[in-house]
């Protein structure tokens, strides 16, 4: 008798290669952010990078809030993609929007009142960039190194 197929649980890694993806889509509203970090943390979890979860979690964070803020300001109703991948002390954090602006980094200084959020990200990231896509709208991606051996 074969076994009737299931949908992998978020983050169960199914596959017997090194590295693992999980992909959820995000309606664009506010809520999207805590539903983010609650995503990463779990799936992080499931992975055993618990050790990437905090700095994960605050930069997906970041990369989420300024997509859901692009896509309000710009009355788009399409959902934002946030994509993890997982090697075995890495995790790369990709967040696809549909808005054609693209991040700007403020100017650290101590008087800075906004624009703090992808100073966090450059900060916690070993690396990010922005790479505008074909059919339009943007991936923002980070990518984070854990500090264990493999
Ligand atoms: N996904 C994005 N789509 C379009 N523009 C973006 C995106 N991410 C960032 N930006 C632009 O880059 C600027 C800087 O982003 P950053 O997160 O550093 O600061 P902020 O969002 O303005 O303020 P804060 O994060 O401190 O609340 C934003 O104000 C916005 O103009
Ligand atoms: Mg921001």
């Amino acid at each position: 008798m074969t076994r009737p197929a299931t949908r992998p649980a978020p983050g169960e890694d199914r596959s017997p290669g090194r590295y693992r993806s999980d992909s959820i889509d995000l309606a664009p509203h506010p809520g999207a952010v805590a539903l983010a970090r609650l995503h990463v943390r779990r799936t992080l979890g499931v992975w055993d990078l618990g050790e990437l979860e905090a700095d994960a979690s605050q930069v997906t964070s970041e990369i989420v809030a300024n997509a859901i803020e692009a896509h309000h300001h710009e009355h788009l109703n399409a959902p934002v993609r946030l994509t993890l991948l997982a090697g075995l002390r890495t995790l790369l954090i990709a967040v696809r929007d549909a808005s054609t602006a693209m991040p700007v980094p403020a100017q650290p200084g101590p008087d800075l009142e906004s624009g703090r959020g992808l100073l966090t990200v450059s900060a916690l990231a070993a690396q990010w960039d922005a790479k505008p896509l074909a059919g339009g709208g943007k991936t923002v991606r980070a990518l984070l190194r854990g500090s264990r051996r493999a």
